[in-house]
């Protein structure tokens, strides 16, 4: 079992950042909900508390008893987590008179494993309403701002700190400093490398399958590919995988990425299932009603493709961490993300194997790039599940397809060829249900129009249109509406999200 760094939860909005700032220091770690503490502490190097949206003498506030972890492991309390560490001890934590908020400058009291390399005067960023006034016996303050005295503490003869300003916020300038000491004394700094995840993750999945078979859905996008690689490395020739065109893929897409997955060798069933979902998308115009008939009509293709494959035990996906955390969420409440395939494994009673659920996006990339896929597959922009179905606007027909796909190729290909691909987030065209005037030659022209969309984006979360230069837009434009009939109007997309999402249904 690989040695990990535990994250407790109580619900701060940057407890996903711990994770990530302890990942960029190639350390292994998990984020589990404040309730979840595990009875056994095996494998378990050290504990970090997170930040909350209460307050500690809340009465609603997350509660977990720390003499538990206390003086056993190393622990870092952080903001809420600090406060917990005091308050539990019987020290004091009071409202602040002004919330504290942004930049400080904090000055190193005591010496400290923590604050080696910590500059003297150096700056961390402090959100939160409450304040410790009063430490309890055994706790000393190793450093304080202008405003906090106990801006950072440790507990006497324990691996126990706390601080209360946010070390894993971009702007707490010596944050990582400290992360990277706490590490330190947990002695699992560096444990996580795309060369360690991919040999013990292979191990584990060589033990967890057995001889068993799986089977996997492909979609073209860098977690499915990634996926299957990895568990073709473990099981070889019992993984099955089953990609589907549903005639709502890019132009080429689907003959291209059957390639790409060969030359990787694995087992794949190509399955070309384009009129059965058009015929059930004949004249459908809402939506989410077109996403829900193709998240079906994806279920029943594969359903049937699997029932002819003999004593199928498991469905591989390629869910990822930032999947798992959404639907983590320690109130209880599920937050809905872009499930295309949601009712799988229920309805096929499979059980689910999903290799890189801890990983985030750049980390499955750089899997991806160990076990030596090729680039364009790994560096692939994301695509929507229902494809060019929700780049239509309005009801789909062969015709819109054709020349939907006709505009993105032409787009998506000169985006390569001016080196803007890798530049943004995800681009691609979609085709309005307006048709305008024109003219060509002297001919009168009544066709459609296409908008061009392209978005810089960290997440999908938030984005910017991007600003794509003016002399490339003019030659898309200028291409499109000379090659693909139909088009006589070309637009560009400057909305950001939010308001805007990324997509136009
Ligand atoms: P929005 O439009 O919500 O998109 O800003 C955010 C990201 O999600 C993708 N997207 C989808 N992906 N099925 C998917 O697999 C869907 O139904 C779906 N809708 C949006 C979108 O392309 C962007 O990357």
């Amino acid at each position: 079992m690989q040695e990990k760094i535990l994250i407790l939860d109580f619900g701060s909005q940057t407890t996903q950042l711990i994770g990530r700032r302890l990942r960029e220091l190639n350390t292994y770690c998990e984020i589990v909900p404040y309730n979840k503490l595990p009875k056994n502490l095996d494998g378990i190097a050290g504990v970090i508390l997170s930040g909350s949206p209460f307050s500690v003498y809340d009465k609603k506030a997350f509660y977990t008893d720390l003499s538990k972890l206390r003086g056993k492991l190393p622990l870092l309390g952080i903001c809420y987590g600090a406060q917990s560490l005091v308050h539990q001890a019987g020290g004091v934590v009071e409202p602040c008179e002004t919330r504290e908020y942004g930049r400080a400058r904090i000055e190193t009291r005591l010496q400290d494993p923590l604050m080696k390399g910590v500059k003297e005067k150096g700056i961390v960023w402090m959100s939160h309403g409450d304040t410790i006034t009063k430490l309890p016996k055994g706790f000393e303050i190793i450093a304080s701002t202008e405003d906090v005295a106990a801006a950072a503490f440790r507990i006497k003869g324990e691996q126990t700190w706390g601080l209360q300003f946010h070390p894993e916020a971009f702007h707490s300038e010596e944050g990582m400093t400290m992360l990277e000491n706490f590490l330190d004394v947990t002695g699992v700094k560096g444990n996580w490398s795309p060369a360690s995840f991919v040999e013990s993750t292979v191990a584990e999945l060589k033990q967890q399958l057995g001889d068993d078979k799986v089977i996997l859905a492909l979609s073209g996008g860098v977690d499915s590919s990634v996926t299957a690689v990895l568990l073709h490395k473990a099981i070889g020739k019992n993984l099955t995988c089953i990609f589907v065109d549903h005639g709502l893929l890019r132009k080429h897409e689907f003959e291209t990425v059957l390639k790409d997955y060969e030359h990787l060798g694995l087992n794949v069933i190509g399955v070309n299932a384009k009129e059965e979902f058009l015929s059930e998308l004949a004249g459908v115009t809402d939506p989410e009603e077109k996403r829900k008939i193709i998240g079906k009509g994806f279920i029943d293709v594969f359903d049937k493709e699997a029932k002819k494959l003999k004593d199928i035990k498991w469905l591989g996906q390629g869910t990822i961490y930032p999947d798992v955390i959404e639907s983590l969420s320690i109130t209880g409440t599920v937050i809905k993300s872009h499930h295309n395939v949601g009712g799988l494994p229920e309805r096929m009673n499979l059980k689910l194997v999903e290799p890189l659920r801890l990983l985030f996006k750049d980390e499955v990339r750089r899997v991806g790039l160990e076990m030596g896929m090729q680039e364009h597959l790994i560096k692939r922009q994301p695509f929507p599940g229902p494809g060019l179905g929700i780049r239509i606007i309005g009801d789909i027909s062969q015709e819109k397809i054709e020349i939907l796909q006709n505009a993105d190729h032409i787009y998506m290909t000169m985006m390569r060829e001016w080196g803007l691909y890798d530049k943004v987030w995800q681009a691609g065209a979609i085709l309005l249900p307006l048709k305008s005037v024109g003219v060509m030659g002297d001919e009168r022209t009544y066709e459609y129009t296409i908008a061009l969309r392209a978005v810089t984006s960290s997440d999908a979360m938030s984005a910017d249109w991007a600003h794509l230069p003016y002399d490339f837009l003019a030659k898309v434009s200028n291409e499109i509406i000379n090659k693909v009939r139909g088009v006589n109007r070309v637009v560009y997309d400057i909305s950001s999200k939010p308001p805007s999402t990324i997509e136009w249904e």
